[in-house]
């Protein structure tokens, strides 16, 4: 198997991949092999770094180039000291070398429409939507110049547990809401190639069709749970759901998904100057 159909193979956890090309140059390997990873040593990011970095995040295809984003780097002790009981699910807030928040920007087409002396007739669904986008875009570019780079990351939504407190610590005004929070840092670990659905299930040629899903699904299950069995305190909900065994990722997104998870999204895009129209 070559190089690059290996990382294929692993990246879908199957033992074989159908013929790939190109070979895998520093992109595409970096690319294939890409994980979240939440455990950093203490060295520090130079601020040069970052801000090649943040240009790599810029540099994200953006809708019609309005750049309808804003990014938060979250640098002073105290204001992560803030963030942090906000996040409880994430214990590297104060800690993580790195802790960047990517928003949706609405505000900053507003204010440039005043500047020119023109109404703003977008507040709608579709410009929450393009920000939001233009926001998760330049998240992933970033992701992938800085393990270009030799950092590693983790998105977080956890940001957005306690939105309105999120908003608040970082003066988020009217028309900026955080999509994603990242953090990032030097490894201090190896982490693991997390396997994907195959193609056979997240691509489709012409037409939607999952008429194969449930096969499929079953079969996406058992290669994952081979490789990276889930030991019984990493199963969700537990109290509610019991112990499953075997604890199969389809389980786990099915338990996920049965409990609503931030359901105050809505309200407070409303309050925070956000059409849903
Ligand atoms: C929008 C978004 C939000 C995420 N939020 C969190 C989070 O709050 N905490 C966390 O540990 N990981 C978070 N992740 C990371 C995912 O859990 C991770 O990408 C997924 O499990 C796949 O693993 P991999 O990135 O290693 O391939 C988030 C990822 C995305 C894209």
């Amino acid at each position: 198997m070559t190089a690059l159909a290996e990382m294929i193979a692993n990246r879908y956890g199957e033992g074989a991949a159908p013929d790939a090309a190109p070979p895998p140059n520093g992109t595409v390997a970096g690319l294939l092999e890409r994980r979240s990873l939440r455990a950093y040593t203490d060295a520090p990011v130079p601020d040069a770094l970052l801000r090649t970095l943040l240009a790599c995040a810029q540099s994200a295809p953006t809708k019609s180039n309005l750049q309808q984003y804003s990014i938060v780097a979250v640098k002073d002790p105290a204001q992560r000291a803030r963030l942090a009981p906000l996040c409880k699910r994430t214990s590297q807030i104060e800690s993580a070398p790195l802790l960047l928040v990517f928003c949706a920007d609405a505000r900053r087409g507003r204010r440039i429409c005043e500047m020119r002396g023109h109404p703003h007739t977008n507040d709608n669904l579709d410009t929450l939507l393009n920000a939001t986008v233009d926001a998760a875009l330049a998240l992933g570019f970033f992701v992938v110049a800085a393990e270009a780079a030799g950092l590693r990351c983790a998105p977080l939504s956890s940001l957005r547990d306690e939105i309105e407190g999120v908003a608040d610590v970082l003066g988020l005004p009217g028309g900026v809401f955080p999509v994603a929070g990242l953090m990032a840092g030097w490894p201090a670990a190896e982490g693991y190639v997390n396997q994907r659905l195959p193609q056979s299930v997240a691509v489709h040629t012409d037409r939607y069709d999952d008429s194969a899903l449930e096969a499929e699904i079953d079969a996406y299950d058992r290669r994952r749970h081979a490789i990276f069995p889930q030991p019984p305190e990493r199963q969700r909900h537990p109290g509610r759901f019991g112990h499953a065994d075997p604890y199969y990722w389809s389980e786990g997104v099915a338990r996920q998904l049965a409990l609503p998870e931030r359901a105050q999204l809505r309200d407070f895009l409303l309050r925070h100057g956000f059409a849903l129209d």
